[in-house]
């Protein structure tokens, strides 16, 4: 069958036929129908993901870790037709979290993770998995459930903060979050997805780029009653939640000081590649300030069952706007093309399989 093949950790990536999987007993067989594409795969594919490697006994590895599939084989509760969405961590079997589910926070760093290290991911006609790793998508979410995955780990990040800003009460007099300001730096499907969650949590949302806005994306932040700024020009951002999905210290670094008492920073980017130093007086001022930090990365599978929820309301209240994510759909012919630069103007970009 057709497969998009990357060898990490060489740079490089081609569409070629790889070997169907031998059927396996207990394991739900399905067809690929949407793959979206992140800086993750574009990573591997430049080869500056250095933690990606191909599964023990290959020397290749199938790219692919946002799925959206339709069950062709039943087994248990999946019937055939069901639209299904694989998690993306797999456990390393041994520590008491992956034990638990909670292969996301895995302690010994033997986890596997579909697409990205030690085990093939789904940009292939069709693939095998266990149950226990598959996420059933209503049918009525249709293609949205394409972005299930990338919103996951938006879902964890969010719950982490919640979970530890309960060292007090952060929250407003009436309960809500409506007198607090969420800042999210970047604009790309990661910073979109925490900016539609916040809103849905009750939060007043910025979106800040270092670029003005592009037509999609004053669309989406405007729909959703956000505002996006253009940190370019000189703007005054006074967060109690500060988000940042660019990677670039020098974008989040310079707004610590004026973030609000008792706040937090959620650390999702990875991309950056700059050096950018923070000096005591940051150090004190989130001291002084108890500012949270928090790293976050990954999502067990009831982030992805919340995140369905996400999406179910998102598009019964922002009618065709989610679409509006999805700026590009291309064949696998094409993946080599899109995976090698960003497209321009773009949010999402999907693979379709026919
Ligand atoms: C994926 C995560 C994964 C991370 C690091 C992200 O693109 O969404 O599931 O843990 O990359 O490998
Ligand atoms: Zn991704």
């Amino acid at each position: 069958m057709k497969a998009v093949v990357v060898n990490p950790p060489n740079a490089g990536v081609e569409v070629r036929d790889v070997p169907s999987e031998p059927p396996s007993q207990g394991k739900v067989l399905i067809r690929t129908r949407l793959n979206g594409l992140c800086g993750t795969d574009r990573g591997i594919v430049s080869g500056k993901l250095t933690f990606s490697r191909p599964p023990l006994g290959y020397n290749y590895l199938i790219l692919g870790h946002e799925t959206l599939g339709e069950v062709v084989e039943g087994n248990g509760r999946l019937r055939k037709g069901d639209l299904v969405v694989p998690v993306v961590r797999r456990g390393c079997g041994s520590c008491l979290n992956c034990n638990l589910g909670r292969q996301d926070f895995c302690e010994t760093g033997n986890f596997t993770e579909i697409g990205i290290r030690g085990a093939h991911g789904t940009m292939r006609e069709e693939f095998l998995d266990e149950e226990r790793y598959l996420v059933k998508v209503p049918n009525s979410l249709g293609e949205l459930g394409v972005l299930l995955e990338p919103l996951s780990n938006v879902v964890k990040a969010l719950n982490e903060v919640e979970y530890v800003q309960r060292r007090m009460w952060w929250r407003c007099g009436d309960s809500t979050y409506s007198c607090m300001t969420a800042a999210v730096l970047g604009s790309g499907p990661i910073g979109l997805l925490f900016s539609l969650a916040l809103k849905t949590m009750g939060f007043n949302v910025i979106v800040a780029n270092r670029r003005p806005p592009s037509e999609v994306e004053s669309e989406i932040v405007e729909g959703i009653d956000a505002k996006f700024v253009n940190t370019s020009e000189k703007v005054d951002i006074r967060p109690d939640l500060l988000v940042d999905t660019s990677g670039h210290p020098s974008a989040f670094i310079p707004v610590l000081p004026k973030m609000k008492k008792n706040g937090a920073l959620i650390l999702f980017g990875t991309t950056g590649n700059e050096s950018y130093g923070m000096t005591a007086e940051d150090v004190t001022t989130l001291v002084e300030n108890n500012i949270l930090i928090v790293g976050s990365v990954n999502a067990s599978k009831s982030d992805f069952e919340a995140g369905v929820n996400f999406l179910l309301n998102w598009k019964a209240k922002y009618a065709n706007l989610l679409e509006k994510l999805i700026t590009k759909r291309v064949k696998v012919e094409e993946a080599p093309d899109v995976l090698t630069r960003k497209l321009p103007g773009e949010i999402k970009t999907v693979i379709e399989w026919k």
